[in-house]
């Protein structure tokens, strides 16, 4: 049986780059829709160098319902996985309306057109943060979700979660999964694909690089008073490619209604251990000063993720001095690709 088409929104990102090579290589035909907001054209040009395929890419926002009617009209897409969205929660507080319009009306106008287009299968980009405060840190899918959210970037996301389930209300052949990512970090390992936001960075992995790079002169732990062994608050990090790999297993194991699954590694590390171990494989000491308390950070907070290793035959397989020895990987030959760059450019302007 043909696979079908899929479309992949926020395809040049982080998560949807990893995923978009993830899939070409698991035999997937695929197109690419971005505004590239957080991410760069070139990306494409390493997805080619990794896999040989080039897939059709649309610069296309997701605001914009005419042209993305027009993708959908050609397209023939049999599925939808749906990475793009604003994500910087800070951000989300001082512009929630910049956040509603582009996460909630960009997946309203996503999902009109996959209703007139009879495209009824959908893959949903949430986050551990629907979890919002909870008794138990231990973050399972049966939870109440919703609530005590400290921010609009996490309510967006309930919020979509909501409108997709109303949507698998209104026609049961609607297939919708719902993934809620834990704290994705690492690169491939080739160094062609990593985090690179457009932005002053605001999650920990891309400031340790920006310090790591010389960038930034220290990384301001957020608080080492919590109640933890270390202080410092915990996450259940996992490397991009196991979370890539987490949307194959997923496509495979679609079904009508709504499926929600945790993709996380149900272990967690501290601030400062990631800091330790980020120094010792980098044989250089970060830089780091203890900074008051983030307003809205949980103390703990990890994935069980049970769940998806029972249903989807998925469970993380890379460590966290894979993601480290994969960023510093990443680090060094982006270094070397905007060293040549400017190199490139000089020569042009000779
Ligand atoms: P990213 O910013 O690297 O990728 C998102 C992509 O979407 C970007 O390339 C951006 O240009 C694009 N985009 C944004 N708004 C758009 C619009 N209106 N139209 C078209 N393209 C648009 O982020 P990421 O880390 O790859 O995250 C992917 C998804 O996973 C996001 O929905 C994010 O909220 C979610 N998520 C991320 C994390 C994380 O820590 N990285 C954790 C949980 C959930
Ligand atoms: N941290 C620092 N200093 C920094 C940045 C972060 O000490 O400069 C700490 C935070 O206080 C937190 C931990 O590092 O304890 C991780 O912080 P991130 O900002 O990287 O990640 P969060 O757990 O706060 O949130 C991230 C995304 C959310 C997503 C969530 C779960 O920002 O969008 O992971 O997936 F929902």
């Amino acid at each position: 049986m043909s696979k079908g088409k899929i479309l992949v929104t926020g395809g040049t990102g982080y998560i949807g780059s990893h995923t978009v090579v993830e899939l070409i290589e698991a035999g997937y035909d695929l197109e690419i829709l971005d505004n590239l907001s957080n991410s760069k054209i070139d990306v494409l040009t390493r997805i080619d160098e990794l896999t040989g395929i080039s897939p059709k890419f649309h610069d296309i926002d997701l605001l914009d319902e005419a042209k993305l009617r027009k993708v959908f009209e050609k397209g023939d897409f049999k599925t939808v996985i749906h990475f793009a969205g604003l994500k910087a929660v800070a951000e989300s507080i001082k512009e929630p309306l910049k956040y509603y319009e582009n996460n909630i009306t960009g997946t309203l106008n996503l999902l009109k057109c996959m209703e007139e287009f009879g495209v009824k299968r959908i893959i949903f980009s949430s986050s551990a943060t629907v979890y919002g405060e909870q008794d138990n840190p231990c973050c399972v899918e049966t939870m109440e979700v919703g609530r005590k959210l400290t921010n609009p970037y996490g309510r967006t996301k309930y919020m979509i979660e909501e409108i997709l389930r109303d949507v698998a209300v209104m026609d049961p052949e609607f297939e919708v999964t719902i993934l809620r990512y834990f704290n994705p970090v690492g690169a491939h390992a080739s160094g062609l694909l990593g985090e690179d936001p457009n932005d002053i960075p605001n999650n920990l992995m891309p400031i340790i690089m920006r310090v790591a790079a010389g960038d930034i002169a220290e990384l301001s732990i957020y608080g080492n008073d919590y109640d933890t062994p270390d202080g410092t608050c915990i996450r259940d990090y996992i490397h991009v490619v196991d979370l890539a790999k987490g949307h194959i297993a997923a496509l495979e194991k679609m079904k009508r209604g709504v499926q929600v699954y945790n993709l996380g590694s149900g272990s967690g590390v501290s601030v400062l251990e990631m800091v330790k171990v980020f120094s010792k494989a980098s044989e250089k000491p970060l830089p780091h000063k203890m900074v008051e308390r983030r307003p809205g950070d949980l103390a703990v907070t990890y994935a069980d993720p049970s769940k998806a290793e029972k249903e989807l035959g998925w469970k993380t397989e890379l460590t966290i001095d894979d993601m480290m020895r994969d960023t510093l990987n990443y680090l060094e030959k982006s270094a070397k690709r905007k060293k040549e760059d400017g190199k490139q450019s000089c020569k042009t302007l000779d």
